[in-house]
Parts: C-alpha cells; sequence; structure tokens
C-alpha cells in the first residue's frame, strides 16, 4: 500500500507555504537575517509543536514567518516546498501564501510574491510541477486590510489564480469578509475559504451561500448537519482534508476516528493535503498513509481521493486530463 501511494501522481489543494518552513531552513534563515528565535536547538523547536488548538498552532507559526524577510528567503522557502512535491510524486499544487503576515512587518507585496514566482518557474524547469497561487486573507484582521491586500496584488493578479481565507476561525465567520470577497471575484480571483475546521456548521453555510466558494478547505464539521452535507454533494464541492493537520489541531482524538471515510461515503468529493507540514509531521505520501492505516482505505478509495485532487483542482480542463490520464497508467501497470 505505501508503495502505491508513493507511485501514484498527485495533486495538492490545501497547502500554506509558510507551514511549510522546516526548523532548519528556519534556523539558517534567521541566523543570515540576524534574527533571533526563541529555540537553541531544532531539537528545541519540535518539542515547541505540540499543540491543543488551532491558535496554539498560529502563534508558533506566525512567530517562526517572522525571519522571512527578502525575496530571496521566500523563495528558498517555496523551493524546499517543491522539492518535498517531488520526492512525493506531487505534480500539481496550489500553495496558499498569507501576504499579510508579511506585510504587517513591513515585508513589501512584490518581496513575496517575486521570491515565490522565481521558485515557481524554477520548480516548473528543475521537476516539471505545476503550480498555481491561492492568495490568503488573514481572517483575525479586519476586512479592510483584507482589501488593501486585494488592492496590493492587482500589479500581480496575472500571477495569483485564487482567493482564501485563514487563520483564527472562531469569531471569524466567513460573513465578515462578504465584500472582500466580492470584489475579488470581480478581479478574476476564485474565492476558497477555510470552514469547519474548528468553526460550527453556520460558517461552512456562510463560505458556500455568502462567499460562494468554489471549494471548501477542511470543511469536516459539515457532518454535523445532513442538510448541509446534501447540499455540498448537490453543489458538487470539494472539501481539501488535512489528516495529520486536525490531529495534531485536536479537531479528531485519534486517527481512526478521522471522518474522511465518513465525508466519501456520504458522496463528498474529498482530497487529501498537508496543510502546514513541516508543523504536522509529514508531507502528502505521509498523509495518505497514515490515514489509510488507520482508517483501512482500500486502493480504489486511495484513487477516487487523488482522482478528486486532480478533477477538483483549478487546472485547466485540458490540463486535468492529461493528470488522469498519468493517474491511469500507473493504476493499470500496478494492476497488470
Ligand atoms: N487553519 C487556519 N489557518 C491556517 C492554517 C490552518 O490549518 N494553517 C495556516 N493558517
Ligand atoms: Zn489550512
Amino acid at each position: 500500500m505505501k508503495d502505491f501511494i508513493k507511485a501514484l501522481p498527485k495533486a495538492e489543494l490545501h497547502l500554506h507555504i509558510e507551514g511549510s518552513f522546516e526548523p532548519e531552513l528556519m534556523f539558517e534563515i534567521a541566523q543570515r537575517n540576524q534574527i533571533a528565535i526563541p529555540y537553541k536547538t531544532i531539537d528545541e523547536v519540535k518539542k515547541a509543536y505540540q499543540f491543543s488548538c488551532l491558535q496554539d498552532f498560529l502563534d508558533i507559526y506566525y512567530a517562526g514567518a517572522g525571519v522571512l524577510i527578502h525575496e530571496q528567503d521566500f523563495y528558498d522557502l517555496a523551493m524546499a516546498y517543491y522539492q518535498k512535491c517531488y520526492e512525493n510524486n506531487v505534480i500539481h499544487t496550489e500553495i496558499m501564501f498569507d501576504p499579510q503576515t508579511h506585510t504587517e512587518r513591513g515585508i513589501a507585496f512584490e518581496t513575496v510574491i517575486n521570491g515565490l514566482q522565481k521558485a515557481r518557474i524554477d520548480a516548473k524547469e528543475k521537476w516539471g510541477i505545476n503550480s498555481l497561487f491561492i492568495m490568503s486573507y488573514l481572517r483575525h484582521l479586519s476586512e479592510e486590510s483584507a482589501f488593501e491586500t486585494l488592492k496590493q496584488s492587482l500589479p500581480y493578479k496575472d500571477l495569483i489564480t485564487a482567493v482564501g481565507l485563514d487563520s483564527s476561525e472562531m469569531g471569524n465567520p466567513p460573513s465578515k469578509f462578504k465584500n472582500v470577497f466580492e470584489v475579488s471575484v470581480k478581479e478574476g480571483y476564485i474565492p476558497v475559504a477555510h470552514a469547519g475546521e474548528e468553526g460550527p456548521t453556520e460558517y461552512i453555510w456562510e463560505a458556500i451561500d455568502v462567499l460562494k466558494v468554489a471549494r471548501i478547505d477542511h470543511g469536516n464539521r459539515c457532518l454535523e448537519d445532513e442538510n448541509l452535507v446534501q447540499e455540498i454533494v448537490k453543489r458538487d464541492l470539494a472539501l481539501t482534508v488535512c489528516p495529520l493537520s486536525n490531529l495534531e489541531l485536536r479537531n479528531t482524538d485519534v486517527l481512526t476516528n478521522h471522518p474522511l471515510k465518513k465525508l466519501l461515503d456520504k458522496g463528498i468529493k474529498a482530497t487529501v493535503n498537508s496543510d502546514d507540514p513541516a508543523y504536522f509531521g509529514g508531507y502528502m505520501n505521509a498523509n495518505f498513509v497514515k490515514v489509510q492505516e488507520a482508517l483501512n482505505l482500500s486502493k480504489e478509495e486511495i484513487v477516487t481521493l487523488v482522482r478528486n485532487s486532480f478533477n477538483y483542482s483549478f487546472a485547466t480542463d485540458e490540463q486535468k486530463e492529461i493528470y488522469l490520464k498519468k493517474v491511469n497508467e500507473v493504476v493499470n501497470e500496478i494492476n497488470s
């Protein structure tokens, strides 16, 4: 099964680039930028990665991102993630980045996007990886701040495919960002949002009815409302599920209780993703392997999950066809 998972070409639809910041690279960049971090050793960093909820994690995640200053830093961060994509057979990835995490510290929007864009070009050339960018608004900040970010992004509009909504969910419902999402869509961005990770089912309803998202990030808690489940199926909305993230942030007590299989059984188009792999203990293959073991998923279910990721990606229909053919080739080869 492990070899089967490894051999399958995969797409990742839910990944925060700041969440792929491995401690080794964090130390290196902190040192060259002469920024003090509150850890002496890599072991100390890893020990700090024990979370009891989303906010616990976010505090550490934002502190880590604080050492990123120059375009080269964002380039190095992204290249390290693309290398992991190559190692995990991820051939298409949709990368979220949080501009406000950096602009709030006085780093220019262009520094961030230029570093990411250079890495995207080099990763395509070096490993053949296709990727697109999702600019995520921080929901603990105001809608006005999101509008400011939207404005800053417009000169780089051609480099960005979608807008997202992340950070502290409780108390920051999707409806808080109704206007900025409306304008973002008018500017050509596809809307997605984190909803129902920690937040209640009402937040998922708002994400689909008020923000009119094309995909739901996490969405696990939809299972608490059968009408919502039916609506998600009817509207053909995919969920970007992140098993190891859910475990590490205590949204599931043990992986054997993870809702992934239930979601599939309900007819929901679920996908598997790594979210913040440097913090949650694993990239794409690890997420697949651990959730497969815990839920005893069949090869057919694994292939369904992999196909869902390509089908519900924001790639062109032409590109999707090429990807799905590649998946079929590997499946046929293994079955023959
Ligand atoms: N949830 C919400 N916001 C985030 C996450 C997450 O898992 N990762 C980075 N920002
Ligand atoms: Zn996320």
